[in-house]
């Protein structure tokens, strides 16, 4: 088989390190750029974070490419109360790393890459759509090219430590989210819902993977921030991991449990929905003379849930290798 080529596009935060560690050791993939963006935590430290995770991967290191500081209209909210200041945790012990960032834009490598490939390269974007959206701005023509997008991203009404009915990526800046939703390049959106429930890790299995190997430990300790709040919050320890649920999907897509056909857009306006992922189901033509509001075909494939032994089986199966 082929392998499947991608951009990853990150805001490389403590769950976003993981699934930049799977894609470097999958060897049915070929990362051809990372491209940073702020969200999780701020560009600088989002790049630092994408490096260090190549490194920590030691297998192959493809350019990293800084891209947008900003979203594009609001302002930036980071998430440091859930990825830790430095967005790893805060852990002194990690290495840091030597590798340095590639000079360019990230907006304008994503079109370069994208305008010289066939038609093959696809994207994984596990932060905010800012530098997706500004490449679809930029040069739609180029964009089109794009065959798949599949993006962390998206929830049913769901709270999130920020607002109570967004998933962070898309409320990080929701503008960029639509834009890339109504771009006309199929994306596949693995929402929040998809990474709960059985897809969490415990206590137990994180120190499973910790005693794998340096590696292992360096994947759980980076999260260490998030496994802590988790404890004092709901008095167990335990982990989500939205970025690497994503990549799973993408690449293991027998993973996924459930997942719908939808029409989706974000609310942009809301005082409080602002940020918000509006599904419109499909339904049968049949259906048509019962419906009142403009219906629009499907631009999306909406996961709402994935396999957790099977997702947990195969980040260890990686981790190993
Ligand atoms: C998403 O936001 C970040 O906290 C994670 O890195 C993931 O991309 C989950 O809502
Ligand atoms: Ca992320």
């Amino acid at each position: 088989m082929d392998k499947r080529k991608i951009i990853i596009d990150t805001d490389t935060g403590s769950d976003d390190a993981v699934a930049i560690i799977m894609a470097l050791r999958e060897p049915d993939v070929e990362v051809v750029a990372f491209t940073t963006v702020s969200g999780n935590v701020e560009l600088d430290k989002a790049t630092v974070n994408c490096l260090q995770s190549i490194e920590y991967a030691g297998t192959y290191a493809p350019p990293v490419y800084a891209g947008c500081a900003k979203p594009l209209v609001c302002e930036l909210e980071t998430a440091d109360q859930v990825h830790g200041m430095d967005g790893m945790g805060d852990c002194p012990w990690l290495r840091k790393p030597a590798m340095k960032v590639s000079p360019g834009h990230a907006v304008d490598r994503i079109l370069e890459i994208i305008d010289e490939g066939d038609g093959d390269i696809e994207i994984l974007a596990i932060g905010p759509l800012t530098n997706i959206a500004s490449a679809i701005i930029q040069r739609r023509d180029i964009m089109r090219k794009v065959p798949h997008i599949t993006v962390m991203g998206g929830a049913h009404p769901h709270s999130n430590p920020h607002t109570v009915c967004a998933e962070f990526n898309v409320m990080c800046d929701p503008e960029a989210a639509d834009i890339v939703l109504d771009s006309g390049i199929p994306v596949t959106m693995v929402t929040l819902e998809a990474c709960f429930g059985d897809m969490k890790f415990t206590g137990e299995e994180l120190d499973g993977i910790k005693s794998i190997n340096e590696l292992g430990a360096f994947c759980v300790d980076c999260n260490r921030t998030l496994t802590d709040m988790n404890e004092k919050v709901f008095g167990r320890r335990e982990l989500d991991l939205p970025d690497p649920a994503a990549f799973a999907a993408f690449i293991r897509p027998e993973l996924i449990k459930t997942s719908f056909r939808a029409y989706t857009r974000v609310e942009l306006k809301g005082k409080y929905t602002r940020g918000a992922t509006i599904f419109f189901h499909e339904e049968p033509d049949e259906f048509d003379d019962m419906f009142r509001f403009k219906r629009h075909p499907a631009n999306s494939t909406v996961v709402t849930a994935i396999d957790g032994k099977g997702f947990k089986d195969y980040l260890i199966e990686l981790i190993r290798k």
